[in-house]
């Protein structure tokens, strides 16, 4: 399959490129489109076959259910059975933005859509691309990220293409991808809702609109044997073809306990990766150094986490070391996706 890629200006968005792509989903094709988060890989939420395919470009199991997106509140009625007042509370706050809630199906999502379950995500993006795409596109785009599966999700168009090129209709290449983590996603069908992945939209945020609000404790626990809640979590992700290691403790001793294993890698002639801080930078020596900014951005560190994966896996690097992040309550979407891609390889020297 030939796919076209489609450049397109945030500031002026060509409405006749929107079009295009809006049609190739309606017709039963798959568009790689930007989101603030992370690219999405959409196709059309209430086509089956739109669903079937997704999963075939991924190559993800299909037993693990896609977000659908919508551009407009006035959307979510159909595709959910009711709106809890939670939702709506919490839609005023966040949406649009990067926060991804569960609510119970109606009759019009396909089960191809849900991994077979009765609830379904849904996720208003901010990003102007995004929302203007899924208008375009009829209303409901059900999107992954738009990695091959177990890959770092793609937060450039470079990368959706190295993934996707060849398998999907068209990618929309676009800037304005500047979270870096996927969206925070709560599960509002209980009687206290639940974070079943840690994102930008952190737990304080939601419950000082809604109240209580707990975590799964599946991701609380780094060494936790318990089955995550949603079903894509409990898969290895966001992985680089290297082996990656966290190391945690003091500054100085994780320095030097970084520097000593790199030394013994290149004295057996491998390559090797390092993602560290700016208050420690200029200490490593490894074959890539890669600085996530000061310890104290998650933001920063957020945005670049991926695209530093990704880095390594173009430069060949085999061993790749990173320090821990340990900022605040965002420290703990970081981590969550730097230990899924570590393998939960983690040492701690204190
Ligand atoms: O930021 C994001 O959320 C990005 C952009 C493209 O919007 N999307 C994204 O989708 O990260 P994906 O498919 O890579 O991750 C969706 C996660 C999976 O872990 C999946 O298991 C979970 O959401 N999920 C989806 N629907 C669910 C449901 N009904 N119940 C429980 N978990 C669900
Ligand atoms: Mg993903």
């Amino acid at each position: 399959m030939e796919t076209k890629i489609l450049r397109m200006d945030i500031e002026h968005i060509s409405t006749e490129d929107l079009a295009q792509a809006g049609a190739v989903i309606r017709d039963g094709g798959l568009v790689a489109f930007p989101t603030e988060t992370v690219y999405g890989l959409g196709g059309d939420a209430l086509n089956p076959e739109s669903s079937r395919k997704i999963y075939a470009a991924k190559g993800r199991p299909s037993d693990n259910p896609l977000i659908v997106h919508i551009a407009d509140m006035e959307q979510l009625g159909y595709i959910v059975e009711e709106i809890p007042e939670g939702v709506e509370k919490l839609a005023l706050e966040f949406w649009p933005g990067p926060l991804t809630m569960i609510m119970k199906k109606s009759s019009v999502v396909p089960l191809q859509t849900t991994g077979g379950l009765d609830t379904v995500a849904v996720r208003m993006p901010s990003h102007p691309v995004a929302r203007e795409f899924i208008r375009a596109a009829g209303g409901y785009v059900a999107a992954p990220s738009a990695n091959i599966s177990g890959k770092p999700s793609p937060t450039t168009a470079k990368y959706v293409i190295q993934d996707m090129d060849g398998r999907i209709d068209m990618i929309i290449d676009a800037d304005g991808v500047e979270i870096g983590l996927e969206s925070t996603i709560v599960d509002m069908t209980g009687e206290v809702p639940m974070i079943l992945r840690p994102g930008f939209i952190t737990l304080e945020m939601l419950s000082k609109v809604i109240g209580p609000v707990e975590m799964d404790v599946a991701l609380l626990n780094i060494d936790s044997t318990a089955k995550p809640k949603a079903p894509g979590m409990k898969y290895r992700h966001y992985a680089p073809k290297g082996e990656l290691v966290i190391v945690e403790g003091e500054p100085e001793q994780v320095v030097s306990y970084i520097n000593q294993a790199c030394k013994e890698h290149v004295a057996q002639g491998k390559r090797t990766g390092i993602i560290g801080t700016q208050e420690s930078i200029s200490q490593y020596k490894a074959d890539c150094v890669k600085c996530a900014g000061s310890r104290a951005d998650a933001d920063a560190i957020a945005r670049q986490l991926y695209t530093f994966l990704r880095e390594f896996d173009d430069e060949g690097v085999e061993f790749i070391y990173s320090e821990a992040f340990d900022v605040g309550e965002k420290g703990q979407a970081i981590m969550n996706r730097l230990l899924k891609a570590a393998g939960h390889k983690i040492i701690f020297l204190n």
